[in-house]
């Protein structure tokens, strides 16, 4: 049996994560073990370290943080039909709603369920995979679930034009370069927001029209832009985003829901609806096969969609990995910071 390793947050709001001895788990018969080769940061892996239960009051302690990892597959499950052992494969960690350390992505070995896993084509390295998982899966959340926007699933080559248009709110992030590429692939037109540096990055990523969010016209602008077009409504990233996402949406008809990775603002405007997404909810519904079973390796195999944004290896080992989250509490812009464990 291979010896596992982790970066542990050993206490609440420790402000180091101990790199120690770790427990290797076989998977049950649904799930792959990946021998991680790189790992993703997430704002989520900070804010529970520096946060504590005041973000996630079942938290246990020690834990391990991380939801996203790419490398090789290490062992399969009796069930599982899609991967053998060697394979090359990103995947979403859920030990976030597990609560168990061996699901999370901060060690050596992470088990992942087969079905929040998808094959990497030799192309892609293991960093720019990295960037995919929690960022895929918190726009899917948003943008398929029944009680969120409930659009037409992705395809590779993409679907036919519905003739609707989603407002995609902030889409220089990570969460917001992968739902404009989903949404390019389902079938929808996007209209999206960013700082004026990021323009040409979103529109190469198949933006229709982009606004600088800074801008005092913003909402105008927006609302002008959907002029004659049918909304599908909102996917809202950004602090303080989606009220303005809702208002917008409440001036151009069409679908009157915002799909938010921010916390809920406390009023809305009448006649809209908006839902807190909870980025690892599609493990345990029909979005999350959809997407990492049937859309990303067709699509990452065919080109039709790219890693993004790209990533910045901040650091080699598990000992960086504190480093990489510490960098990441000043911000990005357009990019993924990843540490590379092999
Ligand atoms: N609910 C969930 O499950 C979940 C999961 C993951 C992330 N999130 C949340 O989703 C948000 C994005 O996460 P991420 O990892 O994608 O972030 P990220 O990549 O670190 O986001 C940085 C980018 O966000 C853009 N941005 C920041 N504030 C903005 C605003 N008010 N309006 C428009 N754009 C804005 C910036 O664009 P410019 O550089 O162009 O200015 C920047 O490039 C965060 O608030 C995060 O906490 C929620």
């Amino acid at each position: 049996m291979p010896t596992n390793t982790a970066a542990w947050l050993v206490t609440e709001k420790a402000s180091f994560l101990e790199v120690k001895q770790a427990d290797y788990t076989s998977p049950s018969d649904n799930e792959i073990v990946v021998k991680n080769h790189a790992v993703a940061l997430n704002i989520v892996d900070f804010a529970r370290q520096f946060m504590g239960n005041a973000l996630f009051p079942w938290d246990k302690y020690p834990c391990i943080l991380g939801s996203d990892v790419a490398g090789e597959v290490q062992e399969v499950g009796t069930s599982v039909k899609n991967f053998k052992v060697g394979d090359r494969v990103l995947g979403m960690a859920v030990g976030l709603k597990t609560g168990r350390p061996a699901d999370a992505a901060f060690q050596a070995y992470t088990v992942l369920p087969a079905h929040m896993a998808s094959s990497i084509p030799s192309s892609v390295s293991f960093e720019d995979a990295a960037v995919i998982p929690l960022a895929i899966s918190t726009a899917a959340c948003g943008m398929y679930q029944k009680e969120y926007l409930a659009l037409q699933h992705p395809t590779a080559p993409r679907r036919q034009d519905t003739g609707e248009t989603i407002l995609i709110w902030g889409g220089a992030s990570s969460v917001g370069t992968n739902a404009i590429q989903m949404a390019i692939a389902s079938g929808y037109d996007v209209i999206s927001t960013a700082s004026p540096k990021n323009w040409d990055y979103v529109q190469k990523l198949g933006v229709n029209l982009v606004f600088d969010y800074h801008s005092d016209t913003v909402v105008s602008d927006i609302v002008k832009a959907f002029d004659g077009k049918k909304s599908a409504g909102a996917l809202s990233i950004g602090q303080g985003a989606t009220s303005i996402c809702a208002e917008i949406v409440s001036k151009i008809g069409g679908k009157q829901f915002v799909a938010s990775a921010s916390p809920l603002p406390p009023q809305l405007p009448e006649g809209v609806a908006s839902k807190f997404i909870f980025g690892s909810d599609l493990k345990d519904n029909e979005v999350g096969p959809a997407i990492y079973v049937d859309f990303i390796p067709a699509a990452l195999k065919d080109g039709s969609f790219v890693p993004s944004p790209p990533s910045r290896v901040v650091g080699k080992g598990l000992e960086d990995i504190q480093k990489g989250l510490n960098e990441l509490t000043k911000g990005v812009s357009a990019e993924k910071l990843v540490v590379t464990l092999e």
